[in-house]
């Protein structure tokens, strides 16, 4: 077996990792952590360190880890049928038991199911099927797509666009010039600290239609969304947001895509965002929890008004040139397939709702008068704290001091790993949506630990 040198020193040689500090990395400056092993809300690495995974991977492990039921039903779908292709009616036991389960699962007026391997690919479908929509009803030129700042939607080149990250943008000359960005339903963050929640959604709403006037409603053909912001803050929207946004959409005849990524099979403590927040989408993203990320898989749900426009499409224009040599792939359709069992079985989008509100409380009980803690919130077991230098006047810290990132290695020392959110202070939590109330007791007491250590 090689020893953990010559791997750390490999990994330093050999290995390009994704949203990292190439540099640092490569003059070893920032850790190689070489993990071995999972149980529940647990994993291991090499060096035995046992850590408490409160982000579940990139909070997409949802039924925790070493679930033999679906390591097994990869295992059989390896042993029986590794790969076949989806192309021209193909499809496998697994692949079609699969788009029967999510669709039993999603609202009712969704219609049918296209995989993808990823969140981004799922994206980057969803915009092209915008276009082919817009193009077989005769309006080549409504393609433009609105986003949100602070949304996150991957990390391609239409996808990258639509991520309101600078981080993502810096650099590569995104956004492209068919994405444009609007406001993002972020009370804490709003401009006019005096505005109530009624009034910024108000705001919102106005913001967005201003967005659509100004480009012209016939230059755009969709608007994407995740349920609640991701990755750019783990941000619940206001009260009353969805149903302002989609009115102006509908106004418009402009596609809703509901990117539920994140959000999709329990996270929020309803199978779906949608169900959540009342919305009605024309899309879903779908990806991380259809497997628990046993194994990539994405879908692009699509609802049967979106789905009648495609049927028309290729009557007139033959089949549709999109897909991918693994959309569908039968291993990854078995592990999704044991997964949304599993996830039944073990009650987890139950589960997550109600130690979401536990997890939420502790959090508010310890930390709720920290005088740098500006905001504790969540939804489900999607929950963050939020550091201000100032509360009163709400004045954050200067990122170059990097708080967020403090608090979190203060927290992996101690056994726990969250997320330190980009582009502000933020600590986030995605644990597996099989954590018992005991654990979330003891991650919240680990975390108000945590921020005492760094910030008094
Ligand atoms: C809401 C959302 N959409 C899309 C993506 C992109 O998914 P992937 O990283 O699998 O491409 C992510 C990833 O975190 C996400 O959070």
């Amino acid at each position: 077996m090689l020893t953990n040198d010559q791997l750390a020193a490999w990994d330093r040689e050999s290995f390009f990792h994704p949203s990292t500090h190439l540099a640092q990395h490569a003059r070893g400056e920032t850790m190689s952590r070489i993990m071995t092993g999972g149980e529940g809300i647990y994993v291991e690495d090499r060096d035995g360190t046992r850590l408490v995974d409160a982000f579940a991977g990139l909070y997409c492990v949802n039924v925790g880890y070493g679930r033999k039921e679906i390591s097994d039903a990869i295992a059989e779908q390896a042993g029986k049928l590794a790969y076949y292709h989806a192309y021209v009616g193909h499809g496998t036991e697994a692949s079609i038991t699969l788009a029967h389960m999510i669709l039993e699962r999603a609202p009712k007026h969704m219609s049918k199911v296209y995989f993808g391997l990823s969140g981004s690919d799922a994206n980057e479908t969803n915009v092209k099927l915008v276009w082919y929509y817009n193009n077989v009803r005769g309006m080549p030129q409504k393609r433009k797509i609105i986003s949100r700042w602070r949304g996150y939607h991957g990390s391609g080149l239409i996808t990258g666009s639509l991520t309101g990250l600078k981080t993502f943008h810096n650099k590569f000359g995104l956004p492209l010039a068919e994405v444009i960005h609007t406001e993002a339903p972020y009370y804490y963050r709003r401009q006019d600290l005096a505005m109530s929640e009624a009034e910024f959604v108000a705001h919102c709403a106005a913001e967005l239609e201003a967005l659509i006037e100004r480009e012209g409603a016939d230059t755009i053909g969709a608007f994407i969304g995740e349920p609640a912001l991701g990755t750019g803050g783990l941000v619940p929207p206001p009260a009353g947001y969805w149903a302002a946004i989609q009115a102006v959409l509908a106004k418009y005849d402009i596609l809703l895509i509901a990117d539920e990524v994140v959000t999709g099979f329990g996270r929020l403590g309803t199978m779906f965002g949608s169900d959540h927040f009342g919305i009605k989408p024309d899309i879903i993203t779908i990806a991380k929890g259809l497997t628990s990320a046993y194994a990539p898989l994405s879908g692009s749900i699509v609802s049967d008004k979106v789905w009648k426009v495609l049927e028309e499409g290729t009557d007139q224009f033959g089949p549709i040139g999109h897909g991918w040599t693994y959309s569908a792939h039968p291993i990854c359709a078995a592990a999704g397939v044991a997964n949304l069992k599993l996830i039944d079985e073990m009650n987890l989008v139950q589960n997550a709702g109600k130690v979401g509100a536990t997890f939420k409380q502790a959090l508010v009980d310890q930390l709720g008068n920290h005088p740098h803690v500006g905001d504790i919130r969540g939804e489900g077991l999607l929950c963050a704290v939020e550091f201000v230098e100032d509360r009163d006047a709400r004045r954050f810290y200067d990122p170059a001091r990097k708080i967020g990132p403090q608090v979190s290695a203060a927290l992996l020392a101690d056994g726990v790993i969250a997320r330190a959110m980009p582009e502000a202070d933020i600590i986030g939590f995605a644990p597996p949506l099989c954590l018992t109330e005991d654990e979330a007791a003891m991650i919240a007491g680990k975390m108000a630990k945590a921020v005492t250590a760094v910030l008094g």
